[in-house]
């Protein structure tokens, strides 16, 4: 029987590419996006190598959305194997600058709509005795650094979940897989949000004129996001996939530096990476 995955946010970056190369790979491929005017790149993609893909309509944030998608991808094939949670953005600001309705409209798409789309999805999976589900983390959902400050501390909870999650889902031949991206290059930075008072106010506009001109640099220069759908690919080839994949020079830098060093050298060594102090 046909094998199928479902790909969250797959209008652009890591979603597309992955969302395509699943349907390379003989998956048949839901590529779902909240905005399914957004299609036409995919599905051309798709026409021209006869790929069996289908672009469906979820917003994550929507709980009827997401109900409806997963109702109509079980009626269509009565199976999942392969859910990837790619859907996600970012936020510049400070924890002072981030107000908590920013914060909460931040969690909700990057670790709450993670949770909505498990429990919609871990039935059938459970059911089955097999499944993968892939989290796109982060390197920021292992390395804390300055003025990403909520969009980090929603990928540290992404990392949490999906650690408890292996033990949980384990038990019943459900593998889940964390992956962790260095800077990629997709839209991500340019879609990026600002906090409302982040714009306004002078306490941090040093601090955070210094990251965010820093991490543009870095994006320039980023992985590209196939290479990202690739390491997802080999990761759920795996009979027994490892909790974590980390992609991109940089990642693996910032990692090894993390596990080499103490909390205080990595600190300073994050300093001068990423604002040259
Ligand atoms: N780029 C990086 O450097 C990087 C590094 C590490 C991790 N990541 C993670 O990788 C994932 C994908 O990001 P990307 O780099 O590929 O950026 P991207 O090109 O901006 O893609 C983000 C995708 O998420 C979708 N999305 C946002 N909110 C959604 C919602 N409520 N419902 C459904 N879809 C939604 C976007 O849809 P629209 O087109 O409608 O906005 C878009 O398809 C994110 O989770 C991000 O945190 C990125």
């Amino acid at each position: 029987m046909e094998k199928v995955a479902v790909v969250t946010g797959s209008s652009s970056g890591i979603g597309f590419e992955t969302s395509l190369a699943l349907a390379r790979e003989g998956f048949f491929t839901y590529a779902t996006m909240r905005n399914v005017k957004k299609a036409d790149a995919i599905q051309k993609i798709a026409n021209e190598e006869s790929l069996s893909l289908k672009v469906l309509d979820l917003d994550v944030d929507n709980e009827e959305s997401a109900e409806k998608a997963v109702k109509t991808i079980i009626q269509e094939k009565g199976r999942i194997d392969v859910l990837i949670n790619n859907a996600g953005w970012g936020l510049w600001g400070t924890a002072e600058d981030v107000s908590l309705d920013e914060f909460r409209e931040q969690f909700e798409t990057n670790f709450f709509s993670v949770v909505r789309m498990i429990q919609k999805v871990a039935p059938t999976m459970r059911k089955q005795g097999f499944g993968d589900i892939v989290n796109i983390s982060s390197v920021a959902g292992r390395i804390g650094f300055p003025v990403s400050t909520a969009y980090i501390s929603s990928k540290f909870a992404v990392e949490g979940l999906s650690e408890s999650l292996r033990f949980e889902l384990g038990e019943f031949g459900v593998n889940v897989i964390i992956i962790e991206p260095g800077v990629i290059k997709t839209k991500f930075f340019d879609s990026m949000k600002t906090a409302k008072k982040a714009d306004e106010g002078e306490t941090y506009r040093d601090i955070t004129q210094k990251v965010i001109t820093g991490v543009k640099m870095m994006a320039e220069m980023g992985t590209p996001p196939k290479e990202v759908a690739q390491v997802i690919i080999s990761a759920i080839k795996e009979e027994k996939p490892l909790p974590r994949y980390v992609v991109g020079n940089d990642a693996a830098m910032f990692l090894e530096a993390k596990k080499m060093k103490t909390d205080i050298e990595f600190e300073n060594y994050l300093k001068k990476e990423l604002y040259g102090e």
